[in-house]
């Protein structure tokens, strides 16, 4: 006998419809019009990594005048994390698992779409994205790049005992990733561990989560989430960052997307060590 899936049953990361994510529906939901959040969001993301490439631009971390990688786990259909991270990078790697997904973006790494102008305009007046200016639409063609992958593996040793990709990448983002993904806390903190697994000490980064999600509809698909608040995303962020700066959305405006009661962003650089 077949019973439906209960919105509130328990879905693991391998167990959701990733391969039936429709693309054209999520971004249409989210992202053909710059919504107030998003903007706020972005906004915090630029001033953030403006400051800290311009502060640290004497080691070897982003913004020490040579390019450097950079990443964004989960990419999905949203390119804003990876332009707030262009300036300071020579490859951006957009990590994905859905296909619709990963379509999508090497579509964008050979022309990104119009509405993405408005995102842009969000960074614009910063230090660093004022000086790629109009050049940031050649320059994401030349510098991103689409891996589509599974990222719970990428924190696994290899048969060396290597980590794969451990500690490649300078600056890193993921959006909207670890706790939208999986109705288990354990996932959510493992998917927190593989992004902080691949990247570098010193190395810069931005997270954004939804808070209190009870998951998720794109098309016709329900997809996971798991219910975060604050208190827990920095309790998993806290091993691995220092100068951590956490921020909480929760207006009328930034609930748009049904199914959640706010967001949490949290900047900060990757420490050595863990
Ligand atoms: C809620 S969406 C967020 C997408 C995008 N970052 C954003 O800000 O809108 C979650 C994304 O994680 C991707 N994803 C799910 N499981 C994954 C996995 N195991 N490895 C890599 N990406 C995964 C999904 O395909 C989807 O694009």
């Amino acid at each position: 006998m077949h019973f439906p899936a209960s919105v509130d049953a328990p879905v693991r990361n391998d167990q959701a419809p990733w391969n039936k994510f429709n693309n054209k529906a999520y971004v249409a939901q989210n992202y053909l019009d710059l919504l107030p959040a998003d903007a706020e969001i972005l906004s915090k993301v630029g001033g953030y990594f403006s400051r800290h490439c311009s502060r640290h631009s004497e080691n070897r971390s982003a913004g020490a005048g040579s390019p450097v990688l950079g990443i964004d786990m989960g990419a999905g259909g949203n390119l804003y994390p990876a332009l707030a991270m262009l300036p300071w990078c020579g490859r951006i790697t957009l990590f994905e698992r859905a296909p619709e997904n990963v379509e999508y973006l090497r579509k964008q790494c050979g022309q990104v779409d119009e509405n993405w102008d408005a995102f842009w305009k969000v960074l614009g007046d910063e230090e660093g994205y004022r000086d790629l200016g109009s050049k940031w639409r050649v320059k994401f063609r030349d510098v991103a790049r689409v891996k589509q992958g599974n990222l719970f593996k990428m924190g696994r040793r290899n048969w060396l005992g290597f980590r794969r990709a451990a500690g490649k990448y300078q600056i890193g983002t993921m959006f909207f990733v670890a706790e939208s993904i999986s109705t288990s806390l354990v996932e959510f903190q493992q998917a927190v561990d593989s992004f902080m697994s691949v990247l570098a000490p010193d190395a810069p980064f931005a997270a954004a989560f939804m808070e209190g999600s009870r998951g998720y509809d794109v098309g016709d698909e329900h997809f996971p989430a798991c219910d975060v608040d604050q208190e827990r995303v920095e309790k998993a962020l806290a091993p691995y960052a220092r100068e951590l700066e956490m921020a909480r959305l929760s207006d009328a405006d930034h609930l748009v997307r049904p199914g959640h009661t706010g967001m949490i962003l949290a900047c900060g650089v990757r420490r050595s060590g863990k």
